[in-house]
């Protein structure tokens, strides 16, 4: 079994922190969110492929430096192809059916489960479903009574949804789905291609447990609660010589003595947190600097951000100046 991760949007929405670094590698809970992803794969898996593009360079960097228990290898699109594209342009090689993961996504489920599911039921296709209140910015599947999904609407209008079951990233897939798509333009599988699917049988499989997708800066923050909740954070212990309350995840080299936190932080690799600095409910990536007696809540804090002694950051996307701006 293989498994195709998509890992080449531009993640707008959690800019200026992506202008700089790739939406997947934006750690939570003490570890960037694609390796999240990778923990959720079965012991079927034997390879990931990335379907990569936006910063790609970075996404191949970070993982042949820190290698995940799967052999991974990446495909790169000179230009973004959407996600339907650069399944198509990624997806040779696949297994039949194989696993399609959005990067961004934080979830309680049991992916060898649904692979069986999709086996059992013979059908082109198994979807991940999760029910929400706001379908608003998701794609929305109407259920039969067997969970064969009958239609499929990205981002409805509430009043054109047909349920509250939505996409929730995670899919199993028949290897003649890639057919489907055509090459060399942008598509949107959820868009252009799933609905054709429907009438060769593609089944919803409803998520009981938590799930969220991390795309914006406070589901971003919620995912790692979501995630430290779970005892998924790594490490979640409070630095040494700081005090108050965790779980706070510290990367490599990372320090905070004489600081105090307030609960679900991840500070990146070699982040200084000043003595009488406070930080609550935040990501703080590589070498960021929290001055004495600054602080930091809600918010998430790009590589190398400076917050000066005394300070306040509150509810904010931070980069540094001087940040290349996207192509
Ligand atoms: P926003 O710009 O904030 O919407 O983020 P995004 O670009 O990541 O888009 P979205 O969250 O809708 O993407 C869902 C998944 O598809 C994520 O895992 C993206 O990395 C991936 N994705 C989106 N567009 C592309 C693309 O053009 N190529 C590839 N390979 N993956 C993509």
């Amino acid at each position: 079994m293989k498994a195709l991760v998509l890992v080449g949007g531009l993640g707008t929405r959690l800019r200026p922190v992506t202008y700089s670094v790739p939406k997947q590698l934006i750690p939570i809970a003490g570890k960037p969110m694609l390796y999240h992803v990778f923990d959720l794969l079965p012991p079927s898996v034997e390879e990931v492929v990335l379907a990569a593009g936006y910063r790609a360079e970075l996404v191949e960097r970070y993982v042949r430096d820190h290698p995940p228990r799967i052999r991974v290898r990446a495909v790169r699109e000179a230009a973004p192809l959407g996600t339907g594209g650069g399944m198509k342009n990624a997806g040779g090689g696949l297994s039949d059916p194989f696993f399609l993961l959005n990067s961004d996504v934080v979830a309680s489920a049991d992916l060898a489960a649904m692979e069986r599911a999709q086996r059992r039921s013979g059908g082109i296709g198994t979807m991940a479903l999760t029910e929400v209140e706001d379908t608003r910015p998701f794609g929305v599947a109407a259920l039969a009574p067997d969970d064969r999904i009958t239609a499929f609407v990205e981002k409805p209008e509430p009043k054109d949804a047909p349920s509250h079951w939505i996409n929730a990233g995670l899919a199993v897939w028949r290897r003649e789905v890639l057919d489907r798509i055509p090459s060399g333009r942008p598509v949107s599988f959820e868009r252009e291609i799933v609905p054709g699917l429907l009438a060769g049988g593609v089944y919803g499989h409803r998520l009981s447990g938590y799930w969220d997708d991390a795309g914006t800066p406070e589901r971003l923050l919620h995912a790692q609660r979501l995630l430290f909740d779970d005892g998924r954070g790594a490490d979640p212990r409070l630095p040494s010589g700081s005090s108050g309350q965790g779980p706070v995840a510290a990367m490599e080299g990372a320090s905070a003595a004489g600081a105090t936190f307030g609960g679900y932080v991840t500070l990146g690799p070699r982040v200084q947190v000043g003595t009488g600095a406070r930080v609550t409910n935040s990501v703080l990536m590589d070498e960021v600097l929290v001055g004495a007696g600054a602080t930091v809540e809600g918010s998430v804090l790009g590589p190398r951000v400076r917050v000066p002694a005394g300070t306040s950051v509150r509810n904010a996307v931070l980069a540094a100046d001087g940040e290349a701006p996207a192509p």
